[in-house]
C-alpha cells in the first residue's frame, strides 16, 4: 500500500534505463571533464555587472506589510462559512465570459478552460504584476523565456521520469480512474465510485503525470520527449550561459513565466487543478549557508505580493511541510495557502532546493554547472530558494477574495443587491467605462471622444447597450473600477461628465479635459 500525502508526488531516484540514442552522449553519472563555461569566455564584455557585495545575505530586510500567518503542517484545511460559493464564481466567470470551459460545443474537454477576453486580460495582469515585483522592481532577477520541448534527459535528471507520479486506482465495477489520495467519501467517510457507487478500488498503481509527443515524423521511443510538466528546469540547465551572459553574480535569480502540462488524474475545482496551466516561477541562486536566510526574504515578500495586490491576509497563511511531505529535492518547502471555497489550499510553493538540481544537471550532461565566487575565490554549487507559483490557482483566488454580494442604492432610491468585483486596480481587465446616457445621436461623438482619449493609456470599454443601472451592474461584476457617463448636459452645457468610483459608488462631476489627470491620480495600477 503506498501512502502519499494529498498534493505530494512521489519522490524520484534517477532512472537510467530509457535509451534515447538520438540524443544520448553520455551516461548518467559521466562526467566529461569539461572546462566550467566561464573559462572558456575571453570576452571582457561578459564580466558581472553587480558591484562587489559587502555580504550576500539579503541585503535590506523586508518587513511582511501585514503580520505573516505560519501554521503548522497538520492544520486544519476547513474553509468555513465563505461568502464566496464555488459554483457562483463558475457561474460569474461563464455569464461575463471570464473563463468558461475548452471546446464547449463539443461538450469540453476535462481540465482544460479558455479565457475569454476579460479573463485573458485578467491572467495577464496577474503576471505582469508578477514580473514588475520579480523582475522589474529588483536588480538581481533576469528574465527567461523557454521552450516547452526539452531534450528527454533534462527529466531523467530532475527525477521526474522515475518519480512525478500520482497513485492511481480504478472502481472494480466501473473502472472509473480516481487518484488514490482523493477518493470520494460517503457520509460515514467510506470511499465510493462517484460514477457506480462501487465500494471496491484496485491497489494503486503509480501514474506518471507527464504528457507524452514525439518531435518528427516517427512515433517511437527514440523520438520520444515530453511536454515540461514545469517551467523550472531550464532555469537550471540554463544557469550558466544565463549567468554569464547576464553578467549577474551569485546570489541573484532567474524567473520564467510559461506553460506546464501535467496530465492530471482528478482535475477538479474549476482552475484550481487543470492538466494545462502557467507557472510563475523564479530560481534564486545563492551560495551555500546563505540558504535559509534567503528562504525567509522570498517567503516575506512572496508574502507581501499577495496582500500588496489586495488579498485580504486573513484568506492568507503560510504552511510549513513536514519533513515527509517534502519531495525529493527539497530541503525546506513552505506553501503559501489561500482559502478557497472547497478548503484552504496551495497557491504557490517556496521550496529551499539546495544544490540537488544542479548537481543533477551535472551530472547527468557532463557540464560542469559550479560557479566560481571571485569575491571569495571559492568554487560551489549554488543553492536554489525557488518561489513557484500558478496563474490560474492566483487569478482564482484574486477572483473569490474580490467577489462581494453588497446591497446598493439606485437612482431612484430604490435598495438592490449588486454584485461586485473588488479587484485591485492593477488586476482589473478594464480600468474605465465609457457610458453614453443613451444612443441617442446627440451624445454619440462626444461619449466616442473621451473613449479615444483615454484608450492610450488605459483599457477602456465603451458600453451603451441597456439602461446606465444594468450598465453599472455589467462593470462592477467584472470589477471595472471607474465609469464615466456622458449625458446631455455633456453635449449642450458644461463638456462635463460624471465618474462613479465602483467601491465607494460615489459620482462626480468633471470637465472632459481633467479626466484624465484625475484618473491618473485615482487609478492605483502599479503596486
Ligand atoms: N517547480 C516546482 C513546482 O512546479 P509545484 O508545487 O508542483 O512546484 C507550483 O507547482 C505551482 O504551480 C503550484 O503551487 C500551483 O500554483 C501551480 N500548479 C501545479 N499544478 C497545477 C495544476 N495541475 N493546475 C493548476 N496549477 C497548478
Amino acid at each position: 500500500m503506498i501512502v502519499v500525502h494529498a498534493g505530494q508526488r512521489t519522490s524520484g531516484g534517477q532512472s537510467g534505463g530509457a535509451c534515447y540514442h538520438a540524443w544520448t552522449h553520455l551516461a548518467p553519472g559521466r562526467h566529461s571533464g569539461a572546462a566550467p563555461l566561464e573559462a572558456l569566455v575571453t570576452d571582457t564584455s561578459l564580466i558581472p555587472l553587480s558591484p562587489a557585495k559587502d555580504d550576500d545575505f539579503p541585503r535590506t530586510a523586508v518587513e511582511p506589510v501585514a503580520p505573516l500567518q505560519r501554521v503548522a503542517p497538520d492544520a486544519d484545511t476547513s474553509a468555513g462559512e465563505h461568502e464566496a460559493a464555488m459554483d457562483t464564481i463558475v457561474a460569474l466567470c461563464k455569464k461575463r465570459g471570464l473563463i468558461f470551459q475548452s471546446s464547449e460545443i463539443y461538450g469540453g474537454l476535462r481540465g482544460a478552460w479558455d479565457y475569454g477576453p476579460l479573463g485573458a486580460a485578467l491572467k495577464d495582469n496577474v503576471k505582469k504584476a508578477w514580473k514588475r515585483a520579480m523582475l522589474q522592481l529588483r536588480d538581481d532577477v533576469v528574465q527567461l523565456d523557454a521552450s516547452i520541448l526539452m531534450h528527454p534527459r533534462v527529466w531523467e535528471a530532475s527525477g521526474h521520469v522515475a518519480g512525478f507520479t500520482d497513485p492511481l486506482v480504478e472502481c472494480r465495477g466501473c473502472n472509473s480512474r480516481y487518484r488514490a489520495d482523493q477518493l470520494p467519501t460517503n457520509a460515514k467517510g467510506e470511499p465510493y465510485c462517484a460514477h457506480c457507487g462501487d465500494k471496491g478500488f484496485t491497489e494503486p498503481k503509480n501514474f506518471n503525470l507527464m504528457f507524452r509527443t514525439y518531435v518528427g515524423p516517427t512515433e517511437d521511443s527514440s523520438n520520444q520527449v515530453w511536454m515540461r510538466p514545469e517551467t523550472a528546469q531550464a532555469m537550471f540547465v540554463d544557469f550558466a550561459h544565463v549567468q554569464l551572459t547576464s553578467r549577474q553574480k551569485v546570489p541573484f535569480g532567474i524567473a520564467q513565466v510559461g506553460k506546464s502540462f501535467r496530465n492530471e488524474i482528478t482535475p477538479r475545482n474549476f482552475v484550481f487543478r487543470v492538466r494545462e496551466f502557467e507557472q510563475m516561477e523564479m530560481e534564486f541562486f545563492v551560495r551555500p549557508g546563505t540558504d535559509e536566510a534567503w528562504h525567509e526574504h522570498w517567503i516575506t515578500q512572496r508574502w507581501n505580493w499577495y496582500l500588496r495586490l489586495g488579498m485580504r491576509p486573513q484568506n492568507l497563511r503560510i504552511r510549513d511541510h513536514a519533513a515527509e511531505e517534502l519531495s525529493h529535492y527539497s530541503k525546506a518547502t513552505v506553501d503559501v495557502e489561500y482559502r478557497f471555497p472547497f478548503a484552504w489550499s496551495e497557491l504557490e510553493g517556496i521550496a529551499n532546493r539546495g544544490d540537488f538540481d544542479l548537481r543533477q544537471h551535472s551530472q547527468f550532461s557532463g557540464k560542469d554547472l559550479s560557479y566560481f565566487d571571485a569575491e571569495r575565490d571559492e568554487r560551489y554549487l549554488p543553492y536554489v530558494i525557488e518561489p513557484a507559483a500558478g496563474v490560474e490557482r492566483s487569478t482564482l483566488a484574486f477572483l473569490v477574495d474580490a467577489y462581494r454580494q453588497e446591497e446598493a442604492r439606485t437612482a431612484s432610491g430604490k435598495v438592490e443587491k449588486r454584485t461586485v468585483l473588488k479587484l485591485h486596480h492593477a488586476l482589473a481587465p478594464v480600468k474605465v467605462a465609457v457610458l453614453p446616457l443613451s444612443r441617442n445621436d446627440a451624445l454619440v461623438p462626444t461619449a466616442r471622444e473621451v473613449a479615444d482619449l483615454l484608450r492610450p493609456r488605459w483599457p477602456v470599454q465603451y458600453d451603451d447597450a441597456g439602461s446606465i443601472g444594468k450598465r453599472y451592474r455589467r462593470q462592477d461584476e467584472v470589477g471595472t473600477p471607474f465609469c464615466v457617463t456622458i449625458d446631455f448636459d455633456t453635449v449642450e452645457q458644461d463638456r462635463a461628465v460624471t465618474v462613479r468610483d465602483r467601491d465607494a459608488m460615489t459620482q462626480e462631476r468633471l470637465p472632459i479635459d481633467r479626466l484624465p489627470d484625475y484618473l491618473g491620480e485615482h487609478l492605483r495600477t502599479e503596486l
